[in-house]
């Protein structure tokens, strides 16, 4: 008897040593299959969740975020992120960068080309005559290392030196945690061994009304910025920081996306609507909020906060229908903004902007925090 008891207490030991570890208050991550790439190469799909509810999709290709359910004032859980059901989806162009990490150089570096140190790179060209996100191969097409812990998960990714015309072999890790605050916190580093440029951001688009539900012209969003950098014709900055005073791009009062969106204005013709960097107010002083977006109907609130210089304010422009995402929705025009907390498009060309260098020796680092609300709506 003595015997079988002190069997039974080993196996349930045993057991609870195997089981997945919980921490009070908070859940395990989960991982699966996403299939594999067309070179063979295993794709993860994470799943990071903390006791609320909340959840977010991540895959080891681009360090996409695939998925975020989010929970609503009625006690509901809808999922607020654009993106496909299968690998194939995000490998499959046109390439709209759903969740990914964009780098080595998020947004535009103006005819791919840019001096540092007194030697000319040239980068590959994918957008015009422009390089844009990273170039043909940026770090959304590559296949991220992956390290799970807790509701964390820790994705690595090694741009070896000349890749896509960028010097130095550069080591970046971006770090997801959904938190008991219904954030999804993203921390970003990165090492060089040769002075290089870099700018990474997060390129989820967001429908705070669930993602294929309708447009994003009833958002009300309000951005944190007194100037935003005005562009030229292929979307890439002129040099001016520009007041948004009396512009459609004033959003330092909250005001719905809808209301300005084609305004006949020749910065919002030239981006076809929002395709614009702000320029953040108080920048460097650690993390501090950059935009607030509410969707009216559901009650649910996405604040931004971050300690980059600036965020491209992205409306969705391009998206025409072409696609369609999860669950068979199709994606039109405007179903989707994005906020990618960065550093000013083509700054590498623009010595008056803050620094995108990076030297051997020193780390970068950078935070952004996802947080959201809701409040019942009306
Ligand atoms: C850019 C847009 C581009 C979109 C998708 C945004 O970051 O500013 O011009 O169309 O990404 O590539």
């Amino acid at each position: 008897m003595f015997q079988k008891l002190a069997v039974a207490a080993g196996l349930m030991a045993a057991l609870i040593a195997c089981a997945p570890k919980k921490e009070t208050g908070s859940q395990e991550w989960k991982k699966q299959s996403f299939g594999k790439t067309a070179s063979g190469e295993e794709v993860e799909l994470y799943t990071l969740a903390n006791s609320r509810g909340m959840e977010a999709g991540v895959i080891t290709y681009g360090a996409i975020v695939t998925s975020l359910k989010v929970p609503d004032a009625k006690g509901g859980i809808v999922d607020v992120a654009l993106g496909f059901d299968t690998l194939e989806g995000y490998i499959l162009g046109p390439d709209p960068y759903f969740g990914a990490i964009v780098g080595r150089y998020g947004n535009r570096i103006a005819k791919g080309r840019f001096s540092l140190g007194g030697v000319e790179y040239k980068l590959a060209v994918n957008n015009g005559a422009n390089a844009l996100h990273g170039g043909l191969r940026g770090f959304d097409k590559q296949v991220w290392k992956a390290k799970p812990a807790g509701q964390s998960l820790e994705l690595t990714y090694v741009s070896k030196d000349g890749e896509e015309g960028y010097p130095g072999t550069l080591t970046a890790t971006v770090a997801y945690t959904v938190t008991e605050q219904n954030e999804l916190r993203i921390e970003y580093s990165a090492l060089t061994d040769k002075e290089t440029v870099l700018n990474l951001t997060n390129h989820t688009y967001f429908n705070l009304a669930g993602q294929g539900e309708g447009d994003i012209l009833g958002h009300i969003v309000t951005i944190n910025a007194d100037r935003f950098t005005p562009v030229d014709a292929g979307l890439i900055p002129t040099g001016e920081l520009r007041s948004v005073e009396r512009t459609a791009f004033d959003f330092r009062q909250p005001i719905a996306i809808g209301e300005r969106v084609n305004a006949a204005e020749e910065q919002i013709k030239l981006g076809k609507g929002y395709d614009h960097n702000y320029v953040l107010n108080g920048a460097g002083g650690g993390l501090a909020v950059a935009a607030t977006v509410t969707e009216p109907k559901s009650g649910r609130t996405l604040q931004v906060s971050t300690t980059e210089p600036g965020v491209q304010f992205y409306t969705g422009n391009f998206l025409d229908g072409t696609l369609k995402g999860k669950g068979g929705k199709v994606y039109q025009q405007r179903y989707g903004f994005c906020l990618e907390t960065q550093h000013f498009p083509d700054s590498p060309n623009r010595p008056e902007f803050p620094s995108a260098a990076l030297k051997p020796g020193a780390r970068f680092q950078s935070t952004t925090v996802f947080k959201f609300s809701a409040t019942p709506g009306s």
